[in-house]
């Protein structure tokens, strides 16, 4: 495996806020700032399949770094998918344009479960020799690596692409738990094995996305989900790099998500920070939570809303949450203006930073 020494970055914000310092600047990326909304993005990408730009470390180091020349972001996120592991591990899926993920042979049954491989490290290798080149570019701003957590890779598999009621996923979790549980723990091992890959390359935090956990409910969630995501948790804290968790729609889980064992939480738009604060805890950091369709509304819209954010992360602050990093409360969306993303960032910028 591809081993870095650790990057000592005591002074990026985004690392500050997250362990509970105060930042010279309060810390912002962007969920998918690398992606559509860049012409440049849609340049390098032409003619080149979305899963096989993951596995060009040439290409993943340029996508990566294309918010960051462009933005002034404070964290650099890698340019990878979270079924990237599940495509080196050779389940053969694709992601399709328009789409999302789509599996060739969907997981329905004991056996199919069974026949699932595990991630070897070194079929991400292309992943982590990505990551070394992105260390030598990015000078000081940190690279946060990712995997996508166990429930949201299961629904792929089980429903066979995106869906929006997770009707076969959320049967075979109450119908045959055992399987179910079966199917959580391989899925597990697979996250933690792309983690510490990431992390043995030299990644400067993590960050677990459970995008689809909003639609369980907490009971569910805390049966069926969080015993797996809190392995994976457990198994990559002797790093020591702060470690996020985020999902949508998961007002209602922020408690039992921020248990699971994150450094961060992150929060979507439909719960102000404040709340999210008192749902979550003391001890954590925020992320969030811009909705990302208000970066089509114009600048006033856009500086109110940026305002009540920072206002309300700053309560959320003296109410026991470690820092504020601002962030969208889902992903860039692929047609929004890139000069609006700047603009919000210089905006965000100008504000005091949180204490
Ligand atoms: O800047 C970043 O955030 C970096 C990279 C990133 C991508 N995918 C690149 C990508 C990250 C963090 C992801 C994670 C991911 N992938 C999630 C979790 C985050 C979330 O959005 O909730 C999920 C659910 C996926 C699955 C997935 N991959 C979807 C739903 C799609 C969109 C399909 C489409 O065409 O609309 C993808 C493809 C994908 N992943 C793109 C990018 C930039 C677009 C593909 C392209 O440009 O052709």
């Amino acid at each position: 495996m591809n081993t870095h020494a650790r990057r000592q970055l005591t002074d990026a914000p985004y690392l500050v806020a997250a362990t509970g310092g105060v930042p010279r600047r309060r810390p912002v990326w962007f969920q998918r700032q690398a992606g559509r909304s860049l012409p440049e993005y849609r340049e390098v990408r032409a003619g080149i399949g979305m899963l096989e730009s993951c596995f060009d470390p040439e290409l993943v180091c340029e996508i990566t770094m294309q918010p960051i020349r462009r933005h002034d972001v404070d964290a650099a996120i890698l340019f990878s998918d979270i079924v990237v592991p599940l495509k080196a591990a050779g389940i053969d899926l694709d992601i399709v344009p328009g789409v999302g993920p789509v599996v060739a042979n969907p997981v329905r049954t004991v056996d199919d479960v069974r026949k699932l491989p595990r991630l070897r490290p070194e079929e991400v290798g292309a992943v982590t020799a990505g990551i070394g080149l992105l260390l030598d570019a990015l000078g000081e701003v940190p690279l946060i690596g990712f995997a996508g957590a166990p429930f949201t890779l299961a629904s792929y598999l089980v429903e066979g692409g995106p869906s929006k009621n997770h009707e076969r996923t959320k049967a075979m979790m109450l119908a045959d738990p055992e399987i179910w549980h079966q199917l959580m723990g391989v899925l597990t091992d697979i996250t933690i094995e792309f983690l510490q890959a990431q992390i043995g390359a030299g990644v400067d935090a993590v960050q677990l996305f459970d995008s689809w956990a909003g639609a369980l409910t907490q009971a569910q969630y805390r049966e069926y989900v969080m015993p797996h995501s809190e392995r994976v948790f457990t198994e990559i804290a002797a790093a020591g790099i702060p470690r996020a968790h985020f999902g949508v729609g998961t007002g209602e889980l922020l408690g039992a998500m921020g248990e699971a064992g994150a450094d961060i939480v992150g929060v979507d738009w439909r719960i102000p920070l404040n709340e999210a604060a008192r749902r979550v805890g003391p001890g954590k950091a925020l992320q969030g939570n811009l909705d990302p369709a208000v970066l089509f509304a114009g600048p006033k819209a856009i500086e109110a809303e940026v305002r009540r954010i920072a206002h309300e992360a700053d309560e959320a602050i003296t109410l026991g949450a470690k820092g504020h990093i601002f962030n969208l409360g889902h992903g860039v969306l692929p047609n929004t203006d890139p000069t609006v993303i700047t603009d919000t960032v210089a905006l965000i910028h100008s504000l005091p930073a949180p204490l």
